[in-house]
């Protein structure tokens, strides 16, 4: 038997995700991008959200609601909210629809259109967040970091997807916008002095930090 990756060892201790395998029909039937977060990091985004007892979640980049679902799953019976950002709508009507379909449709809202101009209107709202999830266009990922930050509670956690990019963050012959906004945020929430950060290598990478 050839041997196993680590990320497919641990992955195959676990129940199959019935809401991730809807998912993934619903994404290949649309001829979608098939990028929803890997299912460990969608674990740990479940156990972060019960762990911290955060409250209200954010995530920029809601895609099919994969992530929305792992990330409503942490919050307490009948409590608490999610609030996603997205900027294809029919994207946004299928995450809908999917975190209905979970029983999360009371306690999420889906606002459609850029983030950075959805996160300036949550700001002047003074909305307040106890968990962020970062994963969705990757040139404004140092942006997002600012709002994230600017949004957060005391002690809240920041989360963001990709930080490898597939292995181009690593590779110093890639220098497109993207991979160079990566390089900047992950220097950045690892130095910032308002978080205390910590970078995963597993899947595609993943950051995370919490406010102090
Ligand atoms: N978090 C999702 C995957 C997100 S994929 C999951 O794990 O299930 C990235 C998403 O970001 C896509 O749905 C894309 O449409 C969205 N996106 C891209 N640019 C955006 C922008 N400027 N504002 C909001 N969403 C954006
Ligand atoms: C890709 C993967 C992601 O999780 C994402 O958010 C964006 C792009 C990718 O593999 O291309
Ligand atoms: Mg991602």
């Amino acid at each position: 038997m050839e041997t196993m990756e680590p990320e497919a060892y641990f992955d195959s201790l676990f129940e199959a995700d019935p809401a991730r395998e809807r998912i993934a029909a619903a994404i290949r039937e649309r001829g979608m991008p098939d990028i929803s977060v890997a299912p460990g990091y969608g674990r740990l985004l479940t156990l972060l959200v019960a762990a911290t007892g955060a409250r209200d979640l954010l995530e920029i980049g809601a895609l099919a609601g994969y992530s929305g679902i792992c990330l409503a799953r942490g919050l307490p019976p009948a409590e608490g909210k999610l609030t996603s950002l997205e900027l294809n709508a029919e994207y946004a009507e299928l995450a809908s629809a999917q975190l209905a379909e979970e029983g999360y449709a009371g306690r999420s809202e889906m606002i459609v259109g850029p983030a950075a101009e959805s996160l300036a209107m949550l700001e002047r709202e003074g909305r307040r967040f106890d968990f962020i999830f970062i994963d969705a266009d990757k040139e404004n990922y140092p942006l997002y970091l600012e709002y994230a930050i600017r949004l957060a509670r005391p002690r809240a956690v920041i989360a963001a997807d990709n930080t490898l990019l597939r292995g181009r963050t690593l590779n110093p012959s890639k220098q497109g916008p993207a991979v160079q906004a990566m390089r900047e945020f992950n220097r950045a929430i690892a130095r910032d002095p308002r978080l205390a950060a910590a970078h995963l290598p597993s899947y595609d990478g993943l950051a995370l930090a919490a406010v102090k």
